[in-house]
C-alpha cells in the first residue's frame, strides 16, 4: 500500500531516472508544454548531457557564483516506489506576492499511468505543509476552467475560487480559475 505521508521526495539521482523515463514517454511537468515533442526532446537531451546540472535546475539551485533567484522554487517528485509526477511551490520569501507572469504558487502534474489514485490530492495537501513551514499564509493556485481533475484537487484541499479570467502566464483566450489556498499553520 502507498505511504501517502511520504509521497513527496526531493529530486535525487534515483528519482531523476523516473523523471527521465516520463519525459521519454512524452510527459512534462508543465501542462502548457504537453504534446510539445521538440521541447520535451530538448529537455531530455539536456538531462542526459549533464544529470547533476539538470538536478540542480529542478531543485532551483542557482549556478555557482550567481545571485540568488528572486523566486524560490521547491520541487518534489511524487513517488509511490515509482515516479508518479511532480509538484512545485514557488514563492518570494517574506511576501505572498508573485511576479505577474508566474502561474500561481503551485504547479503539479501526475503521469498519465499513475492518475486517479488520489496522488495529486495527497501531494497538494503535503505541499501545503511545506508552504506553512516556509511561513506562507495564503497561496494562489490556477487551473484552466475546463480542467475538472485539477479543480477537484484544489477544492479537496480547501481552495476558494476568487476570480475567473485569463492570466499573463498563458494566452488571453485561456480562461483560468483563480483560487486561494490556505496552508495550515505549523503546530
Ligand atoms: C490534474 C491531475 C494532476 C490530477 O492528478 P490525479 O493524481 O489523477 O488526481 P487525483 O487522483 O488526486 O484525483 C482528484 C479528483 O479528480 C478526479 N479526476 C481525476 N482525473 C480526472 C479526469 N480526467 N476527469 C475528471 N475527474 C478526474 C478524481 O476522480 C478525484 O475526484 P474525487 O476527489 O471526487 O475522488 C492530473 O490529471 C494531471 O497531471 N493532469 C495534467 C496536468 C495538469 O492538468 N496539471 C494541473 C495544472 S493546474
Amino acid at each position: 500500500m502507498t505511504d501517502r505521508a511520504n509521497l513527496l521526495l526531493a529530486p535525487d539521482l534515483e528519482n531523476l531516472s523516473g523523471f527521465e523515463a516520463a519525459l521519454a514517454a512524452g510527459w512534462f511537468p508543465d501542462p502548457r508544454r504537453a504534446g510539445d515533442a521538440a521541447f520535451i526532446g530538448a529537455e531530455l537531451r539536456r538531462l542526459r548531457q549533464d544529470r547533476s546540472k539538470f538536478l540542480d535546475d529542478l531543485s532551483g539551485k542557482p549556478p555557482a557564483g550567481s545571485a540568488p533567484p528572486l523566486l524560490t522554487t521547491r520541487l518534489f517528485c511524487i513517488w509511490d516506489g515509482e515516479f508518479c509526477g511532480s509538484i512545485s511551490l514557488r514563492f518570494q520569501p517574506g511576501t505572498e506576492a508573485l511576479p505577474p507572469e508566474v502561474a500561481g504558487h503551485v504547479g503539479y502534474s501526475v503521469v498519465p499511468w499513475k492518475q486517479r489514485n488520489g496522488y495529486a490530492t495527497a501531494a497538494l495537501s503535503l505541499l501545503l505543509d511545506v508552504a506553512a513551514r516556509e511561513g506562507l499564509t495564503r497561496l494562489v493556485i490556477l487551473c484552466n476552467w475546463d480542467n475538472d481533475a485539477s479543480r477537484r484537487v484544489i477544492e479537496r484541499n480547501g481552495g476558494q475560487l476568487f476570480k475567473r479570467g485569463p492570466h499573463p502566464s498563458d494566452g488571453p483566450d485561456q480562461i483560468k480559475l483563480h483560487f486561494w489556498l490556505y496552508p495550515r499553520p505549523a503546530t
